[in-house]
């Protein structure tokens, strides 16, 4: 058995830790929203048209911020194209994904979900092929109460309160050579101000996020950020981070290894944030919003990628086993140890396409991934404390040095949470929990999700073979905490502090 030591003191505070971090992102994309949270012809629809077992599902997972609508798609997205009547929205080809998109799902029936599941939105405008008017006029249409052109639209169309949306992502990854509409950093740079100055102007109360690198391998990685930040200065208040990680060579330990990286991606964009912020003299400090996450490298490639004219195409149905779901809760784990810096992330993304449920027909599964997000989500409310591991380490191919437990912890009140990786694909580690300053009193819950196998995966017709149980391993002895951990495993526990 290995032993390793999780060290917290209570006064040690990083941060709170923003529930925006547990938000996710819904894209017109393949089967995520036809098919997926929309599908009235389904004998699960409710009255709105949306699936009733997909969102009950997703209601575990507790969402915060809900990005839309798009990703790659929202470059060549018009959203006037899908608001009103919808027997008058037209049928549209979908470049990004070459789709076609009916528009029978547009930016109301978005918002009127978010209202009906506790969602905040966070709208991205078009900066690939739209213009800064275009991100005005639909702000005015969502967030003015009446009396001018578009806010009457809104009225017109049935929607009498204005809808207040706060969140905006001034467009997609537009440094990527793929995105629809993909300019130099100089240029989409005075694009972004220009748009984030219209939108204040028409309503002050705003947060927006620009783009930022989209990927750690971009050859303007850093470069990009820099760039954005400079010359947006304060008419922005976070830049955006995406990541998705893969365990390509098929090597586990290395692959469990990749939250020093997702570590070191957040602490570098938050590096240049702070150059900027101090060389230009900047009112705001600009944070992170890390509004694309996931695992993402078997659905993906040309067939992956094209859905040949069709609507609601099996696109990037990524299917999920053990290790993915470790390394999802790796990711939410970075998010709360950087809990001063990320403000804002979005597991891409929530149904069908890379996301934690899949349905086929009137079935639906929750993927391996879904269990750790639930778990977390439902114990984030806190602030984040500081961790450090004692214990053996080993020495991953491409992510350098890591220690066999990846954690994070949060307290509230006198309750502390910890969440806790066991990389080792072959040996049980046993881990105490000390906080300098407090004894740990008891073990208030705790569960598990673990498995023999790290490509166990669930499917339709045995849905449940990772799952979170009942974490039977958890104790509290001499003031500490102590976890039997099995290899390849994640403990979320919710511990009393004396
Ligand atoms: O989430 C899938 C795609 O990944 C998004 O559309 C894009 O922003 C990213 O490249």
């Amino acid at each position: 058995m290995r032993h390793s030591t999780l060290h917290l003191h209570t006064a040690f505070v990083v941060d709170r830790v923003d529930p925006r971090v547990f938000g996710g992102f819904l894209e017109h994309l393949g089967r995520a929203v036809y098919e997926g949270v929309y599908d009235p012809e389904s004998p699960h629809a409710d009255e709105h048209g949306c699936r009733r077992d997909v969102l009950d599902a997703l209601r575990e997972l507790r969402f915060t911020a809900m990005r839309y609508p798009g990703g790659n798609f929202v470059s060549g997205y018009h959203w006037l194209d899908a608001v009103g009547p919808k027997e008058t929205r037209p049928r549209t080809r979908d470049l990004a994904w070459q789709s076609i998109e009916t528009n029978q799902f547009g930016p109301n029936e978005f918002l009127a979900l978010c209202q009906r599941m506790d969602w905040t939105p966070m709208l991205a405008v078009n900066l690939g092929t739209g213009t800064p008017e275009e991100a005005r006029n639909w702000l005015e249409y969502c967030n003015i109460e009446g009396g001018s052109r578009w806010a009457d639209l809104r009225r017109e169309h049935g929607f009498e309160q204005p809808w207040g949306v706060r969140l905006w992502c001034l467009g997609n990854e537009m440094d990527g050579p793929w995105q629809i509409g993909h300019v130099p950093a100089e240029v989409y740079a005075v694009n972004a101000q220009q748009t984030a100055n219209m939108m204040r102007m028409c309503d002050p109360n705003l947060e927006l996020v620009a783009c930022g690198s989209c990927a750690v391998e971009m050859p303007t990685y850093l470069v990009w950020d820099r760039t954005v930040l400079a010359h947006c200065r304060d008419s922005i208040d976070y830049l955006s981070v995406h990541r998705y990680v893969g365990n390509e060579a098929d090597d586990t330990a290395n692959f469990l290894a990749v939250s020093n990286s997702i570590d070191r991606q957040i602490e570098a964009t938050d590096a240049v944030c702070a150059e900027v912020h101090h060389a230009l003299r900047m009112k705001k400090r600009v944070r992170i919003s890390f509004d694309e996450w996931n695992v993402w490298y078997k659905a993906r490639g040309p067939e992956h990628h094209d859905g040949r004219g069709k609507v609601a195409p099996h696109l990037l149905e990524e299917v999920y086993n053990l290790e993915d779901a470790l390394v999802a809760a790796e990711f939410l784990n970075s998010f709360i140890r950087h809990a001063d810096s990320v403000k804002i992330a979005n597991l891409a993304q929530i149904v069908n396409v890379i996301a934690p449920i899949l349905t086929d027909g009137d079935r639906m599964v929750r993927q391996t991934i879904f269990h750790p997000i639930a778990m977390m989500a439902k114990r984030r409310n806190g602030v984040s404390l500081r961790t450090s591991i004692e214990g053996p380490v080993y020495e991953s191919k491409d992510y350098g040095s890591v220690p066999y437990v990846d954690a994070s912890a949060i307290l509230n009140g006198n309750q502390l949470s910890v969440f806790a990786v066991n990389r080792s694909v072959d040996r049980p580690l046993e881990l105490a929990v000390r906080v300098g300053d407090r004894s740990v009193a008891e073990v208030l819950s705790a569960e598990i999700v673990a498995g023999s196998d790290p490509k166990e995966a669930n499917t339709f017709d045995d849905p449940d073979r990772i799952a979170a149980r009942p974490f039977e391993g958890a104790c509290a002895k001499s003031g500490a905490a102590l976890f039997a951990m099995p290899p390849l495993s994640f403990v979320a526990a919710t511990l009393r502090l004396d």
